[in-house]
């Protein structure tokens, strides 16, 4: 019960296999108070009701990429809460040119805007609604999801290689402000590939799954891990750990090459 007393709000659980999903369900087997939200569509067309009626959790409907969303999202979570959150997990990504199968060298600028708006412009807006609404606890932790490529090319990734690239800049960038004023930590966790819609949305997602399954000594790591290592960091036992872009890929990105890839 390492989050007992904690409140925190999540984004972006949208069903079962949502990495937020999973996120929500272990905050609140810890001891959490949370507040879900997602975008007004996916609130229409997801189970995640079926989520927050599990969590005891407020649904509260946010477009990450409205500043008027956020503000009363955490308005009404502070509200709810009687008093400010202690940590908020950013688990958002789309990629417009991608859904749209447009290939890397003949990419759509105003599609490229939008995804840049929805996958990481959307946590610089969370965290300036947090600190100019004073919504945060001193202490708190701030968590996005981010993938290896934005350190390495996976030509099928797209320009969500950018918007990762430009999440794991704002965490660090934040993370100095926020540390400096109130003490809580910013971080991505650069999470293995897991079969989630978004996920899937990417061309080749089941091959690729597979190659990266056997070039990490410890396999894929799955959601249910992954929300674990966010319990952790929302807990007060990481509270020195800031700016940072943590890997939990069962040593993916430490690898060059692995016996395993090369037929016998
Ligand atoms: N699945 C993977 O392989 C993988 C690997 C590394 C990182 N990630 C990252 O994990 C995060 C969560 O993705 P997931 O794999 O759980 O897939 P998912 O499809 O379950 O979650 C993506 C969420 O983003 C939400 N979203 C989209 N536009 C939004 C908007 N305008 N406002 C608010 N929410 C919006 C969707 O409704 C959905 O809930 C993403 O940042 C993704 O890039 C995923």
């Amino acid at each position: 019960m390492i989050l007992q007393g904690k409140k925190g709000v999540i984004f972006g659980a949208l069903d079962h296999q949502s990495i937020a999903w999973k996120v929500a369900e272990r905050c609140v087997q810890h001891g959490a108070q949370i507040v879900l939200t997602n975008a007004p569509v996916a609130l229409r067309m997801g189970a995640v009701k079926e989520l927050a009626e599990q969590c005891k959790a407020p649904l509260i409907p946010a477009d990450a990429t409205s500043v008027e969303d956020l503000e009363n999202l955490f308005r009404q979570s502070t509200e709810h809460f009687g008093g400010k959150v202690d940590f908020v997990l950013h688990s958002i990504g789309m990629s417009v040119n991608v859904r749209k199968n447009r290939p890397y060298t003949d990419l759509n600028y105003e599609w490229m805007l939008k995804t840049f708006d929805v996958s990481a412009i959307s946590f610089h807006k969370t965290m300036q609604t947090l600190w100019k609404l004073d919504a945060i606890n001193d202490w708190g932790s701030i968590v996005a999801l981010s993938y290896i490529a934005a350190q390495r090319v996976f030509p099928d990734y797209s320009e969500m290689a950018e918007s990762k690239a430009l999440l794991e800049s704002f965490a660090r960038s934040f993370g100095y402000h926020f540390g400096v004023a109130k003490k809580v930590r910013v971080n991505t966790i650069s999470q293995s590939p897991t079969m989630t819609t978004a996920g899937q949305g990417i061309k080749g997602f089941r091959e690729f799954f597979e190659y990266a399954n056997k070039m990490s000594p410890l396999g894929n790591a799955p959601a249910e891990a992954c929300a674990d290592y966010c319990v952790v960091l929302f807990s007060d036992l990481t509270r020195y750990v800031t700016m940072q872009n943590l890997y939990h890929d069962g040593g993916f990105s430490s690898m060059g090459m692995s016996p395993a890839l090369i037929s016998p």
